[in-house]
């Protein structure tokens, strides 16, 4: 939701805090702020708009230098984004400086009890209220860090908080609960933040905190505690990417590298998975084989791309390893009743791991006693600590907003969960298992070359930038890559984008066709024979009505020829895996499109990397 950087140390704070903005900024991009303390006084300053408008207001009037800071990259919640409503916010004497990720639920409460009070609050924001409820807790000398957690007790809601006192000089205090915030841990300087991407450049070597943690930062050292005062357990942990996966690398924007980095993501996560002895290992997963082997039922929570990921998971999940499997929005999973056991597995899928709708999912599924698998790709996010076992994808850092090497990742991550599943269950052969992974194995090679026949894809994007409306028609596997490529379209080109199950067309949506409409068709491979005619017919259907056909298939079917306006040819893959490849060209189309309308496809409006309020 909002990105947020802290640092001290003996460097500029401010260049640090600034850089490390630079690379939160997928996480929230409607304002930005700073402050940074220099001479035992605060100096702030914020902007409203992206990160440029506070580097130009920083240019033109710079701070203090000082080597104690704080910053954040804002996606409003509470209050219009305009400059008032940047973080940070600062209590009625200038002298505590707080930002803020989350929602604070009481906050209508807190801001009338501190009016009453006689604090005046200038903005409209809810972390103000955490500027003036420190500076009473701080009235007559006292401890910055006692002040956060005798005030977190007070909070409701989800927030990562970091502080800054003049009373305080040197300490820079953090809190969190249901909201990410890692330390960094360097030689004589340490930082905070929302993910870290924004320390990378400094250190690799990085803590993650617990829920209801309150965590103090010195040049000399970290110090963790739970609210209560007490010390608190920590892990620390190496991140295994480097700053250079954290940039565009010669690429316009984020997410055309994050697509032309997808074999190497499919190629890492699959890295390691057979054993000396030929079987599948997931040393992650947490789970015995035993438990595994009780399992009845799987339910796959997930929103976004994510759900989408779990929506092909059930068709393999279900084919090989024998198991129903329902899949489920996480925002809607837990306002029913889902029907769980302990012989229940839920599977959350989450790229950042921080998707509080998938949080909840989990929580709610943890207290009917099922067991927990998450898929994430993010190292030390909260999602893995919740669960009972985890699949890390290692797809990188993935910085725009859309989600594209994540998704290829977590296809591999399901496919290696239902066929690791089989192996316990008995439900296919060890040598079945092995050819399937196998087959896994040539992904990233084919997938490589769906990225170098991309150019007729990125012209057509360019031709059809003037549309307002392409349908995306798929079937079995395909529907879900249809309703990828649908998202994809909506959340860059801004353009209404539908997908469907093809064979629900004839059940209303048929009526949507009209002269020249863009109709995007996945087709299944040619030896799903059912399938496949089924779709031709489809195609037929539509094409008949005035649908503009764009038709993905495997190379060499010429049976959709005749029927194709435009032919886009991907390699010939075995069904199951076919959205590794399939949905790869409907990315390209999304981003060149939207490019084409002048789009930023990195921060598509009203959108966040991670969504961590309900
Ligand atoms: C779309 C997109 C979102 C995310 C969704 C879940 O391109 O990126 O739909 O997939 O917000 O995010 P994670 O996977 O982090 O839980």
């Amino acid at each position: 939701m909002c990105g947020i950087v802290g640092y001290v140390g003996g460097r500029p704070a401010l260049d640090v805090v600034v850089d490390g903005l630079a690379r939160l900024e997928y996480r929230g991009y409607d304002s930005a702020g700073v402050a940074v303390l220099a001479d035992g006084k605060l100096a702030t300053a914020k902007r409203a708009g992206k990160l440029v408008n506070l580097r130009n207001a920083l240019a033109e009037e710079p701070p203090p230098a000082g080597t104690l800071g704080m910053g954040h990259t804002r996606w409003a919640t509470h209050g219009p984004p305009n400059d008032r409503n940047a973080h940070p916010h600062v209590d009625c004497t200038g002298s505590v400086a707080v930002i803020h990720n989350g929602i604070i639920e009481n906050f209508a409460e807190l801001r009338a009890e501190l009016e009453e009070g006689g604090h005046g609050l200038g903005s409209d924001t809810d972390t103000e209220a955490v500027a003036h409820l420190l500076e009473d807790e701080l009235k007559g000398g006292g401890d910055l860090a006692d002040a956060m957690r005798r005030v977190c007790g007070r909070l409701e809601g989800a927030f990562t908080l970091v502080a800054t006192h003049t009373g305080s000089p040197g300490l820079v205090v953090g809190a969190r609960r249901n909201s990410p915030l890692v330390v960094g841990v360097g030689d004589g300087e340490n930082f905070l933040a929302s993910d870290v991407a924004a320390f990378i450049e400094h250190t690799r070597d990085a803590i993650e905190l617990g829920q209801d943690q309150v965590v103090e930062l010195r040049a000399e050292g970290v110090t963790v505690t739970d609210f209560d005062g007490r010390p608190a357990e920590v892990k620390e942990y190496h991140v295994d990417w480097d700053v250079s996966a954290a940039e565009k690398g010669g690429y316009d924007y984020f997410m055309l590298k994050e697509i032309a980095e997808q074999p190497r993501a499919v190629a890492d996560t699959l890295l390691g998975r057979i054993g000396a002895d030929g079987r599948l290992h997931l040393d992650e997963m947490r789970i015995p084989d035993q438990e595994l082997r009780e399992v009845d039922k799987i339910i796959i929570v997930a929103c976004g791309t994510s759900y989408h990921a779990g929506l092909i998971a059930k068709y393999a999940i279900e084919h090989w390893a024998g198991l129903p499997c329902e899949v489920e929005l996480a925002s809607e999973f837990r306002y029913r009743d889902p029907i769980l056991s302990p012989t229940t597995l839920v599977i959350a899928i989450s790229q950042s791991g921080e998707t509080m709708d998938a949080l909840m999912a989990v929580r709610h599924a943890r207290e009917q006693k099922a067991k927990l698998l998450g898929i994430c790709n993010v190292n030390g996010s909260t999602l893995p600590r919740e669960c009972d076992g985890v699949l890390y994808t290692h797809a990188g850092p993935e910085i725009a907003v859309a989600s594209t090497k994540a998704f290829l990742t977590q296809l591999v991550a399901v496919y290696l969960i239902a066929l690791y599943i089989a192996q316990v269950r008995g439900t296919k052969w060890g040598d079945e298992v092995f050819a399937m992974v196998q087959l896994l194995e040539r992904m990233p090679e084919k997938v490589e070359k769906v990225l170098e026949t991309m150019e007729p894809v990125r012209e057509l994007a360019r031709s059809l930038a003037g549309e307002r409306c392409v349908l995306f028609l798929g079937r079995h596997v395909g529907f879900p890559v249809a309703l990828e490529g649908a998202l994809k379209l909506k959340e860059l080109a801004y353009m209404h984008a539908e997908g469907f199950a093809a064979g629900e067309l004839k059940h209303g949506p048929i009526a949507l066709i009209e002269e020249d409409l863009p109709v995007v068709v996945v087709v299944p491979p040619r030896a799903r024979d059912v399938l496949h005619d089924k779709i031709v017919s489809n195609i037929q259907e539509i094409r008949a009505r005035g649908a503009r056909t764009i038709v993905i298939a495997e190379e060499g079917d010429e049976s959709v020829e005749p029927y194709a306006d435009t032919l886009i040819s991907v390699p010939a893959v075995p069904t199951l895996l076919q959205p590794l490849v399939t949905t790869v060209p409907l990315q390209v189309f999304a981003c060149e499109l939207a490019t084409a309308k002048g789009h930023d496809v990195d921060q598509p409006r009203n959108l966040a990397k991670s969504v961590t309020v309900e």
